[in-house]
């Protein structure tokens, strides 16, 4: 896998030269941030479908050779962002969410493709590696949004202690503008599975305390089973997860709800291009323990 990915890596230099210059993204090398560019990857191949459930007109750049080569798969994406899509523009028209956080934000253009958000100001949250190959490729394009702001950290070696805050949150409000008083929606989407319970705990935290009334988080995460099953993506290890996310965030959302779906519960509807939730069909620890499970996590703040 990993020598695929160097193979393709060389080609992906070149800038495409079709009609004009167009540039494309290199490859991020560390595992992590390249299974960003799968997941543009994924992103390209959907906004090619006449049935398609959302369209990404960056994906294909942001993806690079080696991200269309190595595709993250749709039975996991195309749920997956247009749930966040959904969550976000509800967020927006009924909650008055008028901040959008992405934290592992990867090659994500919700930036420069939601439509009908435009008082919303993006902050993304990744490793430095994204930002160095999305930046030159991404900053041509015109956003939808108010603004869009770009904080780069490593959650793995940004902990902080408990009683401050963790660096890439004091960015987040002293250079981003980041306001604790306006309700925002958290997307935290292929990010928890690669880090470990504590360090999610400390992320929960900090979302909880910047968290005015009326957010909402959504991200995605695996089972406590899944984490030890030695599950690999594009080279990045799949470290943990738990059977009890409700429990997990109470505490973060005190008077809030949570609601834990099974993805297989969800299904995509082609013919009318959108999904097909029950927000009822919620999964407990009793129903999660020892299975191999890829969770939709929706928290919201009353
Ligand atoms: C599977 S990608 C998902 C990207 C994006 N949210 C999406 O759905 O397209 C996971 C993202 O999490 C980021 N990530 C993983 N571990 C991280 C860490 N320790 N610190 C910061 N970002 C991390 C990666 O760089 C990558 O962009």
């Amino acid at each position: 896998m990993v020598g695929t990915r160097r193979a393709a890596m060389a080609a992906n230099t070149v800038a495409v030269a079709a009609s004009g210059a167009v540039s494309e993204a290199v490859a991020c090398h560390r595992s992590h941030a390249f299974t960003s560019q799968m997941c543009a990857g994924s992103r390209w191949l959907e906004s090619q479908r006449p049935d398609a459930l959302f369209q990404d007109p960056l994906a294909f750049r942001l993806a690079g050779v080696s991200g269309r080569e190595n595709a993250m798969g749709s039975w996991v994406m195309v749920p997956r962002t247009r749930f966040g899509d959904d969550v976000t523009i509800k967020a927006y028209r009924e909650r008055g969410c008028r901040q959008l956080v992405l934290l592992g934000a990867g090659m994500d253009a919700r930036a420069w493709r939601l439509q009908g958000v435009p008082e919303l100001r993006v902050f993304e949250v990744d490793l430095p590696e994204v930002f160095e190959v999305k930046e030159p490729v991404a900053n041509e394009a015109p956003y939808l949004v108010k603004s869009r702001t770009v904080i780069a950290t490593d959650f793995e070696g940004d902990r902080g202690s408990y009683s401050k805050l963790p660096h890439w949150a004091s960015e987040l409000e002293l250079t981003g503008g980041f306001e604790r008083d306006v309700p925002t929606v958290w997307l935290l989407e292929g990010l928890m599975m690669y880090l470990s319970m504590e360090e999610q705990r400390r992320l929960m935290q900090v979302v909880g305390e910047l968290s005015a009334s009326g957010s909402v988080v959504f991200h995605d995460a695996i089972t406590e089973s899944y984490g030890t099953a030695g599950v690999e993506v594009g080279g990045a290890r799949f470290k943990e997860g738990s059977d009890d996310y409700g429990r997990e965030w109470a505490e973060h959302i005190s008077g809030g709800s949570t609601t834990v779906l099974d993805i297989t519960d969800i299904r995509v509807d082609r013919a009318t291009r959108s999904l097909a939730v029950d927000m009822r069909a919620t999964v407990g620890p009793r129903e999660c323990q020892h299975r191999n499970l890829c969770l939709f996590v929706l928290a919201e703040k009353p």
